[in-house]
């Protein structure tokens, strides 16, 4: 059933219920990989930047891009959840509750997106087999198309990374169903080539994400929010469309979601897709790892400049506010009051917010106090390197991030 536009948009500042979770607000603190889980462990660093959010007035920070198991990594600096991890990450949910904040664990699988040295086999797995031009960059040049006792397995690690968030204190977390990672490549018509019922048709893309949602729902639903992020069109050719995007809004809403975070564009094809910004090309001198330089050198060449418009990705949000019923936040460009008023004045529930609040973590509290509406963010993309600098995320207008406490475990 299509969403009827409330005659009477909802303030910004207003509670906000998902599943079982309320938030004070509606604004969410988008999952930006921090950089500040080296070796796989979360640091001081990570607790500092998301107190930093709650304390700014968020309603909800999302830690960025946890991984379901070490082969669901993209990174050798990414946290995994397991038990190791779990009072670490608890140190982060602590100091956000202690700020009167929520916070939300992201969690993915990267698929055949991985730069990994050592896997536990040879070829990664994906929605297809086939050549892997992700892995390219690798030498991981073949990746193998996942059976269903693959995906049975894969499905079983999300339900047990959603407990351990559970047990670390989280009070949501965030299916990772796009940018081209594991489960996106399912949605993908560009990377799901199957022949049976998890090929093909929308239905059946999307059938693996269901199953994952679904086990995920029925472990921790009633306890946690259980969000899911999506790419609302993959803004390359062979790709699914906004229109195809309002199908798979439907197809999550059915199987319960209890709130989508509207992203778009994927990491290799269509990057700026996602930013709505062109990226400078001195954003390779930060990043050490020189497989993922010659990567940013690559797309570098492919890209074609793009002027940032703000709110880029409102026409084809606005497909999936007419097509589901259920809790959506805008995301994409938001950078000032006015366009979190326009977000809520357009149907959607809350706003995900990204480069803004790298910009400015107090943004929240310094717009309800009214001493600000516009923030100063260029949209220049140089913070996405800086997740590779010694201090982790940040923006390059400000301080770098601490190199000491990045270092240091979150618990210790
Ligand atoms: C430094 C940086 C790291 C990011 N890492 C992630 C990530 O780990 N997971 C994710 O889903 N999105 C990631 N993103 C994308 C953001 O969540 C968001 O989709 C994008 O920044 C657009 O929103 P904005 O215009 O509010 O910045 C990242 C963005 C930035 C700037
Ligand atoms: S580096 Fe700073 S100004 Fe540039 S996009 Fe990131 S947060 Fe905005």
């Amino acid at each position: 059933m299509a969403h009827n536009s409330q005659s009477k948009p909802s303030s910004p500042f207003s509670p906000l219920q998902i599943g079982p979770l309320t938030l004070r607000n509606r604004v969410i603190k988008a999952a930006t990989n921090e950089g500040m889980a080296k070796g796989g462990v979360p640091s001081k660093q990570l607790v500092k930047f998301h107190e930093s959010m709650a304390a700014g007035g968020v309603g909800l920070t999302t830690v960025a891009y946890c991984a379901v198991s070490m082969d669901g990594r993209t990174f050798v600096d990414q946290a995994v959840l397991d038990e190791k991890t779990v009072p670490l990450l608890k140190a982060v949910t602590d100091a956000v509750h202690q700020e009167g904040g929520a916070v939300s664990a992201q969690i993915t699988h990267g698929g055949c997106f991985t730069f990994l040295p050592e896997l536990s086999t040879k070829y990664p797995k994906s929605a297809s087999g086939g050549f892997n031009k992700v892995g390219v960059m690798s030498g991981r040049f073949f990746k193998t198309q996942m059976t269903e006792e693959d995906m049975e397995r894969v499905a079983g690690e999300f339900e047990r990374g959603a407990k351990l968030a559970r047990e670390a204190g989280f009070d949501a977390v965030e299916l990772h169903m796009g940018h081209g990672y594991l489960l996106s490549q399912f949605i993908s018509p560009l990377y799901n080539k199957r022949k049976d019922q998890y090929g093909g048709s929308i239905e059946n893309r999307v059938r693996f994400p269901r199953q994952v949602l679904r086990r995920v729902l029925d472990a921790v639903g009633k306890d946690m929010a259980v969000i899911c992020k999506f790419s609302i069109t993959e803004g390359v050719k062979g790709g699914h469309t906004a229109e195809d995007a309002a199908e798979i809004a439907r197809l999550l809403e059915k199987e319960g979601a209890h709130l989508l975070v509207l992203s778009a564009g994927m990491n290799v094809e269509s990057i700026t897709t996602m930013f709505g910004s062109s990226f400078p090309k001195e954003n390779r001198a930060n990043v050490s790892n020189p497989i993922v330089k010659l990567g940013m050198f690559i797309q570098g060449l492919t890209e074609k400049p793009i002027e940032f418009k703000e709110m880029y990705l409102l026409e084809h949000a606005r497909k999936i506010r007419a097509a589901v019923n259920m809790p959506l936040a805008y995301l994409g460009g938001v950078k000032s009051a006015d366009s979190i008023e326009r977000a809520m004045a357009e149907g959607f529930d809350a706003v995900a917010i990204g480069r803004a609040l790298i910009f400015d973590p107090n943004m929240v509290n310094e717009m309800q106090k009214g001493a600000v509406r516009e923030s100063g963010c260029t949209s220049c993309n140089r913070c996405v390197s800086m997740m590779y600098t010694p201090g982790g995320t940040s923006c390059v207008l400000g301080q770098p991030g601490d190199a000491k406490l990045n270092s240091t475990p979150a618990n210790a």
